[in-house]
């Protein structure tokens, strides 16, 4: 019976990086990049994996467990003497199993699982000692370039600094994915010198070793699914080319996207048929956005909610909330963590909501301040309208039943309830519960001084 097992490796130092974060965990398209991997791996029912990790092994293992637990075991190496010593440091951990391990890099978050698969079943079929993914790159820099001979038999791998001038031209690449029989792979890792630019033992010899014995077998994939991360460029564009995956997915799933490069979204994104996104939009975290609804020029979106037919109008910004069935908001909205926006509510520009519900068809349509607020249905919110929830030690809430009022300038010293139905006046500042149906109102007298406007200017002139 032959077992199936990966090596990932990811003990190199990631210096091109720059960073004081390993390589591996710096963020891609919302999660950890080592994550990437793993996740093509467990897709492609790999269920048992060795992660080759090197002196900043500790926060990548912590990682790795809490999403992973016994599903990946972890080998040290520490020292980066090369990826061939990586694999060496792993195969301890690999018993006395036969048959292929895949081996791939920790820094190559692209790949998909079907071609992880096809690996393996093409080096079982063919029974070669090592079968190996290629690519095509025109600016094929950095990556270990594929000899071959007459035949077309894949010879060796040479790396870029080992490169005579002729060979740096070649255009076919090593993705550095692998399935390598396991006798082939003890017996030869312990053979690797490290006589070459980089004083590094090498696992791309093994590709040489392979073609004087049992053969090396290969197919070719898009270099979009096989680039490797080595610097926060090569990230960067990682993070694009995983974000064009995922919109063309969800296009083909029946979502409108007027000019999908503008837009970024991430893995956990959910959303239904007829959603229209339009440019620059971002949906970060796991936002869900239910069947036909709008989301407007440049909204920045972070685990919200949206259910059905519901519109967020353009720059609205909202994090960890929820917005009701064809409600509409924005533009220029901020809803804070906690806000619960009903069916047919709306929120209009210079609005900010946090921790708030509001009720079903209510409306707070400018320039208004709602923390910490029970809002009811059919309630009318006038603009300029602030709920003073903090006394400048505690937060307190602010109540409104359904159907009452609140005009215009009013401040709810919160805590404070406004009873079913209540008037609030404008330029109220409340104080005190409000009963039903009862009109609150306190402001000072209106005096009008008859004829004084023209005697004020007189003065004035005078002064100046
Ligand atoms: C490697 C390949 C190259 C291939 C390219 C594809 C080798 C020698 N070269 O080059 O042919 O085209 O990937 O992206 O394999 N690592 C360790 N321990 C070490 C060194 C590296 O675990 O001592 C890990 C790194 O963390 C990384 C991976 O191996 O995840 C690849 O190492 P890296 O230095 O990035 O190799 P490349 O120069 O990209
Ligand atoms: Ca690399």
């Amino acid at each position: 019976m032959s077992h199936e097992i990966a090596i990932v490796l990811a003990a190199g130092k990631g210096t091109r990086m720059r960073s004081s974060l390993p390589k591996v965990l710096h963020p891609l398209a919302g999660r950890p990049m080592i994550t990437w991997p793993l996740e093509a791996l467990r897709e492609a029912q790999l269920r048992e994996c060795i992660l080759v990790l090197g002196e900043e092994a500790q926060p990548i293992e912590e990682l790795v467990r809490s999403r992973y637990g016994e599903e990946v075991r972890f080998a040290q190496q520490k020292v980066p003497r090369g990826t061939g010593d990586a694999v060496r440091c792993a195969l301890p951990a690999l018993d006395e199993r036969s048959g292929y391990a895949l081996i791939l890099y920790g820094d190559c978050p692209l790949v998909q699982a079907t071609s992880l698969r096809c690996l393996l079943e093409l080096a079982q079929e063919s029974g070669s000692d090592l079968a190996m993914l290629t690519s095509r790159l025109s600016q094929p820099k950095g990556y270990g370039r594929i000899l071959r001979d007459a035949q077309g038999n894949i010879l060796s791998v040479r790396e870029e600094r080992d490169c005579s001038p002729e060979q740096a031209v070649i255009q076919e690449v090593n993705p550095g994915i692998y399935a390598v029989e396991l006798s082939f792979l003890r017996r030869e890792i312990e053979r690797l010198s490290p006589s070459n630019a980089q004083q590094e033992l090498y696992l791309t010899d093994l590709v040489e070793r392979a073609a004087c014995g049992r053969g090396v077998s290969s197919f070719e994939v898009d270099i979009d699914e096989v680039r490797g991360v080595n610097d926060r460029y090569e990230l960067a564009l990682a993070e694009r080319l995983l974000q064009r995956r995922w919109l063309q997915h969800w296009a083909r799933q029946g979502v409108t996207l007027h000019d999908p490069d503008s837009i970024s979204l991430e893995a956990e994104v959910v959303l239904e048929t007829d959603v229209v996104l339009e440019a620059r939009v971002t949906l970060r975290g796991r936002c869900v956005l239910g069947q036909g609804c709008r989301i407007d020029v440049g909204a920045v979106l972070d685990n919200v909610v949206v259910e059905a037919g519901a519109y967020v109008k353009p720059y609205t910004v909202a994090q960890d909330c929820v917005i009701g069935a064809g409600a509409q908001v924005g533009p220029f909205s901020h809803l804070r963590p906690g806000t619960v926006l009903g069916a047919q509510s709306h929120v209009g520009n210079f609005v900010e909501l946090k921790n708030t519900r509001l009720g079903e068809g209510s409306k707070a349509n400018h320039l208004a301040y709602l923390g910490d607020g029970e809002v009811g249905r059919g309630v009318n919110i006038g603009a300029g309208t602030i709920f003073c929830n903090y006394d400048g030690s505690q937060k307190h809430r602010t109540v409104l039943e359904d159907e009452c009022f609140i005009g215009s300038d009013s401040q709810l010293v919160a805590p404070v309830r406004i009873g079913r139905g209540a008037y609030v006046a404008t330029g109220t500042t409340v104080t005190g519960d409000v009963p039903a149906q009862a009109l609150a109102i306190s402001r000072t007298p209106q005096a009008n001084k008859e004829g004084y406007a023209s005697k004020l200017r007189e003065r004035l002139r005078k002064k100046s």
